[in-house]
């Protein structure tokens, strides 16, 4: 499944895809860090529907149309905000990953790209956020093998970087 993985550097707003995720926070009403690239790309529409969601659950999903993007739809998603790892962060990371994948199954979906959730202004660290975020792709991979193709877009070199040692090691 390693070879459905995708690795790049890059803005994700840019992506032509048919979902971009989007590292939200429960209102759903925007934000900064990549929450703000996509609304500020996707044009005012989106946050109009994005109104009608009633937010969204810790570690849930949900799905709107991608506006003004190049991507079909956005995937939101919202990460755990990092309190030292004991207030189940991996589990909610966890549990972000697999719901994005099974919106993206059950809208028919088969290539998502994958900011690096959590690991700006929720202070995830991004060696232990990569290692969640590329095992729990993998699984879902295998568990629906009608999506072909996984990107990870991330923001700097540094990140990057990361994300490629964890795929090496994994
Ligand atoms: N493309 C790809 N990655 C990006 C982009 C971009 N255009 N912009 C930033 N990143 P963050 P979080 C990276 O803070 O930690 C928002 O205010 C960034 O370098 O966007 O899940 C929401 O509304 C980092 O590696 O999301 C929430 O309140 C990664 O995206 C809160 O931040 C995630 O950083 C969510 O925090």
């Amino acid at each position: 499944m390693k070879e459905k993985i995708e690795l790049l550097q890059g803005d994700i707003t840019t992506m032509d895809v048919d979902a971009i995720v989007n590292a939200a926070n429960n209102s759903l009403l925007g934000g900064g860090g990549v929450d703000g690239a996509i609304h500020r790309t996707a044009g005012p529409d989106l946050l109009k529907e994005c109104r009608t969601l009633g937010g969204c659950d810790t570690g849930d999903a949900k799905i709107t149309g991608g506006y003004l993007l190049k991507a079909r739809h956005v995937i939101h998603t919202v990460g755990p905000i990092y309190r030292g790892g004991t207030s189940r962060e991996p589990e909610l990371l966890k549990s972000c990953y697999r719901r994005c994948f099974e919106v993206a199954h059950e809208n028919k979906l088969k290539t998502i790209a994958f900011p690096s959730i959590s690991t700006g202004a929720y202070g995830y660290p991004i060696a232990l956020a990569s290692e969640i975020a590329v095992k729990t792709a993998l699984e879902q991979l295998k568990r629906f093998p009608a999506i072909e193709r996984v990107y990870f877009v991330l923001f700097s070199n540094k990140d990057l970087e990361v994300y490629r040692r964890t795929v090496a090691t994994g």
